[in-house]
């Protein structure tokens, strides 16, 4: 039984929190290989303008819709007027999705860890078809994130970051100084990472570094608004944004300089091939392996922070939907959240099966409209609906709060929202020209699903946002949704 309020007990603890759901596989993983396909150093600057231009803007806006509400998405949304709460009916559905994929992969990287003792080179094409022991460890990973949920945001949540987030740092930082002295190819990995060469740059890269700032800074779904509810007066919005921003970033670019220099030391071929994907999960473990005793032990090193990485942001996709039920149900965060680790278990034992099957073994026979079910999750979920997600929030702060408006409230709460210019600079940002950058994300994502033949991916988006639309204006927009002041009643 909660009887105290729940929120964050300190801004150094709200930021971790946000920081620790923005680290994740995302910068870990998709940030090395989406480099290393996209040429290399040009990519990153391209990724860092993204940051600064659409994800801080797109933090501000978020975070703001629900620390103005002290309440879960939907309501929060429902504050700013009554009929845009499907959008946040919208960010409450969406994590939904997320955690039965990305808790596969995170089962994986718990198997990786514990196996690494004796060795993991060669083991996904064997461990992912062996759907039971992936449950297993999605299982096993997944109830780590509930019993961390269920402690709440301040116990819970809040204690897990500022343990986890500290030593996930300590980890990177070694390996990333690890790999810079293993001597040759460390230059040229340097190189390919650091040195721009701006010839390869298109429009593709420009919309991948957008897509990928998004995801690694866990923004268009309710997550940055869910943790901002939680959060009171004595928290400064713009200062936490840069600090959340500016980790992310740090972390990345300190994955590219723990993977970079060791790909080019142990098989230079590999920079800049669009073998990306298999980096963390099967490069790598060759790597260690041909390091002896000390590959096991950075291995486990490594694949621990990976899946401490993975945990902190699965959390947060699971806070999104249990306060939200928790909120409207009335019912305790430990029957909601045990509730919605059970149901996106369930769910993932297909994607596991289709993943090993159909994407690492290539059995294409058991294939979901030419894809395995995972990457069909993925596509629905990063390339369409996060950024609807993302221009939603920042339509609703751009145009109809108005973001002189969300300045002024900000201020009057405690935040220092920066001197004249900046502000004007802002409004000007948030009004035109993150929502117009992101809808450009938004459509070319849809252009390339159907020039790609992929027409079930954009039509699961639609008949997705459809269900979410008519959800909300029959069950939900006249019946009470509840606020964070709930909680206490539990
Ligand atoms: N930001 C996380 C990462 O970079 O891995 C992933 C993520 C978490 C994406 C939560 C989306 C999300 F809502």
């Amino acid at each position: 039984m909660e009887t105290k309020k729940n929120t964050f007990a300190g801004g150094v603890g709200f930021i971790l929190a946000a920081a620790g759901s923005a680290v994740g596989l995302g910068n870990l993983w998709a940030f090395p290989y989406k480099t290393s396909q996209n040429g290399g150093a040009a990519f990153v600057l391209l990724y860092i303008i993204s940051v600064l231009v659409l994800g801080f803007v797109t933090m501000v806006c978020e975070i703001f819709i629900g620390r103005r509400a002290q309440a879960n998405a939907v309501s929060a949304y429902k504050k700013v007027n009554k009929n845009l709460g499907w959008c946040g009916f919208l960010a409450v559905m969406l994590p939904v999705f997320i955690i039965c994929y990305y808790s596969i992969l995170g089962g994986w990287t718990l198997k990786y860890a514990t196996h690494s003792f004796w060795g993991n080179a060669g083991m996904l094409e064997s461990f992912s078809v062996n759907t039971p022991e992936v449950a297993l460890f999605t299982g096993v990973f997944l109830l780590f994130s509930a019993f961390i949920i269920m402690g709440g945001v301040k116990n819970g949540i809040e204690k897990m970051s500022k343990i986890l987030m500290p030593i996930l740092f300590l980890l990177i930082v070694g390996i990333a100084g690890y790999s810079l002295t293993l001597g040759e190819g460390v230059r040229d990995g340097l190189r390919f990472f650091l040195q721009p060469d701006f010839s390869t740059i298109g429009p593709k890269q420009i919309l991948v570094a957008m897509a990928q700032a998004f995801y690694s800074l866990s923004l268009g779904m309710g997550i940055m608004l869910s943790y901002g509810s939680y959060t009171g007066t004595h928290i400064d919005v713009k200062k936490s944004c840069m600090m959340i921003c500016f980790f992310d970033t740090l972390v990345a670019l300190l994955a590219g300089l723990a993977i970079f220099p060791a790909v080019a030391h142990f098989d230079p071929n590999l920079l800049g091939s669009s073998k990306g994907i298999a980096l963390v999960f099967i490069i790598l473990p060759d790597v260690f392996a041909s390091l002896g005793t000390v590959g096991k032990i950075v291995s486990f090193l490594f694949f621990a922070m990976v899946c401490i990485a993975a945990v902190t942001s699965v959390v947060s996709l699971v806070e999104v939907v249990t306060q939200f039920i928790i909120q409207k149900f009335k019912v305790s965060r430990k029957f909601s959240g045990l509730g919605v680790v059970t149901f996106c278990f369930l769910v993932s034992i297909p994607i596991a099966w289709s993943l090993g099957h159909v994407a690492i073994n290539g059995e294409m026979e058991h294939a979901f409209f030419g894809m395995d079910l995972l990457t069909f999750f993925d596509e629905v979920t990063n390339t369409l609906l996060m950024p609807m997600g993302a221009l939603l929030a920042c339509i609703t702060v751009g145009w109809i709060i108005k973001p002189e408006n969300a300045l002024r409230e900000l201020e009057a709460s405690g935040s220092k929202m920066g001197g004249a210019v900046l502000q004007r600079v802002f409004c000007f940002m948030v009004r035109f020209v993150t929502p117009v950058l992101i809808l450009f994300v938004e459509l070319s994502g849809i252009k390339g699903e159907l020039d790609a033949g992929q027409h079930a991916v954009v039509i699961t988006a639609l008949a997705f946002l459809a269900v979410c639309i008519g959800a909300y204006f029959m069950f939900l927009r006249n019946t009470n949704t509840g606020t964070n002041a709930d909680e206490k009643l539990l």
